[in-house]
């Protein structure tokens, strides 16, 4: 397929694969639009918004629910794909794999090694919640960066170059926010001023946590955004989308929380996006 301004073709002859891959990406698209809606009425009822109420499966250890929800499609999947189905091997698809296995062998291995879990329990069904969609979205990211044959000067283009560049700093914003809520609990030991009793949390501050309640989020957010230019695909598009499917109501229910729980919450912070959201 090529259009005047795309940067790749993909599935010159094979039309099975194209609409394996086109199919997939619809399906994932309708999912995005499912999952905001979902989650806009109730967040997923894990870590601040657990509810016990609830019932969704029997429960598993919280660290090993994370390596399978994010590393098995994140890290397995991906290599799986991209190697044995994907056909194109430039430089510009092993940079693209290199970026999607840094993000995902951090946030689906060592992201629930070292993180310190109120609950060391999660139900299965949050684990499978993860699992599914990400299988989804993973295998065509990996299908598209393992099969798009890239233009020989892609490198120079400004879509790979900012793309790249909002990628790494979306993943520093992101590493940095996740080590300062690990450290939280770390430093601070058992409890702070919480109305509720909901023992454990305490008020980040510093770096962009002064902006927003969730600038992990944000940077994750920014990372896909960079994925979605640098790859120019609807692959990475709805991946995107699925993630701001997530991030924007679930940084609105925290950022709710934080404001009932602590009478000295910050009033300028915004939820997810400094200054707009
Ligand atoms: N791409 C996607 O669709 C997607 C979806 C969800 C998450 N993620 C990523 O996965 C990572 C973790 O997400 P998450 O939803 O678990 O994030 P989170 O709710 O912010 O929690 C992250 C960790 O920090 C702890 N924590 C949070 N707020 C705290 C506070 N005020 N005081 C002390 N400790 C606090 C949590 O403990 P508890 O668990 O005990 O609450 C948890 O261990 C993030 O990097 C996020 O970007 C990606």
């Amino acid at each position: 397929m090529t259009f005047q301004g795309i940067p790749w073709t993909l599935y010159e002859d094979e039309n099975t694969r194209f609409w394996v891959h086109y199919g997939t990406v619809i399906l994932g698209f309708v999912l995005a639009i499912i999952t905001a809606v979902a989650q806009w009425k109730n967040p997923a009822p894990y870590g601040k918004h657990e509810n016990k109420d609830v019932n969704w499966g029997p429960m598993i250890p919280q660290r090993l629910g994370h390596i399978l929800s994010d590393a098995t499609p994140g890290v397995l999947l991906f290599l799986l794909v991209f190697f044995l189905y994907g056909e194109s091997r430039h430089y510009t698809n092993y940079v693209f794999l290199s970026l999607f296995l840094c993000h995902y062998l951090q946030r689906g291995i060592i992201h629930p090694l070292i993180m310190n879990y109120r609950n060391s329990k999660v139900p299965i069904g949050i684990t499978l919640g993860g699992f599914v969609p990400n299988c989804i979205y993973h295998f065509i990211n990996a299908d598209f960066v393992g099969s798009a044959v890239f233009n020989n000067n892609y490198f120079y283009d400004p879509r790979f170059i900012i793309g790249i560049l909002l990628f790494i700093s979306g993943f520093i914003i992101n590493r940095w926010s996740d080590w300062k809520l690990k450290s939280l609990r770390s430093t601070k030991g058992e409890d702070q001023n919480l109305k509720y009793g909901c023992t454990g949390y305490y008020i980040p501050y510093g770096g962009l946590f002064e902006l927003v309640s969730c600038p992990n989020y944000f940077g994750e957010l920014v990372e896909w955004l960079g994925w979605t230019i640098a790859t120019w695909s609807l692959a990475g598009l709805v991946w995107g989308l699925f993630s701001a499917a997530t991030f924007v109501p679930r940084s609105q229910h925290n950022h709710k929380w934080y404001k009932q729980q602590f009478e000295l919450y910050p009033r300028n912070r915004k939820a997810l996006i400094p200054y707009i959201f």
